[in-house]
């Protein structure tokens, strides 16, 4: 097939990069924050996360990047371009992880952009316009709620005040939390974006399944996740009557078994799964006085979304009146679907084919900065096969020649979009 014709002339189709340097980069981030049995874990604005920050910082600096870090703690490695500040493309993903996180879910998307400019800088390749790494803080919504929060914030979409304002499950306000671990910055990223591109692995079993080497991603699911509070009273497991029994715990078990049922009437694009249950005093002779837990719905319609949100709401509230419970909901977070910019997607699609990569679209199933980023500036994303579709897992696993292949698609949109000339 032949090239776009967009492809600067004298730069080579697939940039040379390195698979071995790739490869060393991942394994490098998978030593921060590593647990004992494999993977990692690097909560946002913990010690890990600060130390895997230090060391994308020195990362960057070493490939002459500038770097900047703004109040959010995003942190953006900038490769200059000759034509002024103009016109960014700006490449990047997450560095925080879930606390059972694999070495690849946003990290990859970070060191591939790392990889792409040191292959740029080998080649002594110069670009029009300059390209930006970035590293958005607290992608993952693990430890602060809501997710995507550093893009969200450096899209205007939450305020800074309100961002830093939040506390974690320990109480721990974030604002605090940043200024710890040294990244409470007073720069600003880029203010003119040309395109935003995100690789990453798929976390999900479609490429994998279909032998399809490059997803071609057209867009991102609905997100709502609701926190469930159910207050009854605490009494001796023993003597108390069941009539006469307020049990917090059951309560919450019947609402997440109503919201499985409703999901499966929704259809199969209705998702539904249960995150954290913490239950007051937690003792096994005590009825539970509280159950805290959540919910997190998604779906890539709106309507069955809001739907969806309406039904549990109303779940809850039978479950109170019938167990004799006073039940409160709070949104974490919500998220209307978001399909990414046409011209981006089909660059995305005609560069992984033009370098003889088999394609297939689809929309993401898991949140990432791009359908943040997409408010801004035209945006894209790029996935790679995850073995077995297992992520948010320590044993999440793409191939290296998978890796390879995103990071050469990337590298290609990079340079076509910054304008690059060879040296
Ligand atoms: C973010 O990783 C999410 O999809 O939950
Ligand atoms: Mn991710
Ligand atoms: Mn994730």
């Amino acid at each position: 097939m032949a090239l776009p014709a967009v492809l600067p002339v004298g730069v080579p189709a697939a940039l040379p990069i390195s698979p071995q340097r790739l490869d060393a980069s991942v394994q490098e981030f998978g030593r921060v924050g590593a647990l004992p049995g494999g993977g990692v874990a690097r909560l946002a604005l913990t010690d890990a996360d600060r130390a895997g920050r230090d060391l994308l910082v020195a990362r960057m600096r070493a490939l002459g990047l500038s770097v900047s870090v703004d109040a959010i703690g995003n942190i953006f490695g900038t490769r200059a371009g000759d034509g002024g500040t103009q016109g960014t493309v700006m490449v990047g993903s997450h560095i925080d992880t879930v606390s059972t996180g694999g070495l690849y879910d946003g990290t990859f998307g970070v060191l591939a952009g790392l990889e792409v400019v040191a292959t740029l800088n080998d080649m002594g390749a110069r670009t029009r316009h300059p390209i930006t790494i970035a590293a958005f803080t607290n992608e993952e919504g693990a430890r602060f709620q809501p997710d995507m929060l550093g893009s969200l914030v450096f899209a205007g979409g939450l305020a800074l005040d309100e961002a830093l304002a939040l506390r974690d499950a320990d109480g721990a306000v974030l604002g605090d939390e940043l200024r710890r671990i040294g990244y409470a910055g007073q720069d600003r990223g880029p203010a003119d974006m040309t395109a935003y591109f995100e690789l990453h692995i798929e976390q999900g079993p479609v490429l994998e399944r279909e032998g399809v080497q490059i997803g071609v991603v057209s867009g991102v699911q609905g997100i709502s996740w609701h926190e469930i509070t159910v207050r009854g009273r605490s009494a001796h497991a023993g003597t108390t009557p069941m009539a006469m029994r307020h049990d917090a715990g059951h309560a919450a078990a019947r609402i997440v078994c109503g919201a499985h049922d409703m999901a499966r009437t929704l259809g199969p694009d209705q998702l539904v799964a249960t995150g954290y249950t913490r239950l007051t005093p937690n003792l096994v002779n005590v009825i539970a006085q509280e159950a805290v837990f959540t919910v997190d719905l998604r779906n890539p319609d709106n309507a069955a979304l809001q739907q969806a949100d309406a039904a549990l709401l109303g779940i809850a509230q039978d479950v109170a009146t019938q167990t004799g419970t006073d039940v409160t909901c709070r949104t974490l977070a919500r998220f209307d679907p978001v399909a990414f910019d046409p011209a981006c997607v089909n660059a995305v699609e005609h560069t992984a084919r033009a370098l003889g990569y088999s394609t297939r679209r689809l929309h993401s199933g898991a949140g990432h900065d791009a359908q943040m980023i997409a408010r801004i500036a035209p945006s894209a994303m790029i996935f790679v096969p995850s073995v077995g579709g297992i992520s948010h897992n320590v044993r999440e696993f793409t191939a290296l020649d998978d890796l390879v292949r995103g990071t050469v698609v990337l590298a290609r949109l990079v340079a076509d979009h910054a304008g690059a000339t060879p040296a």
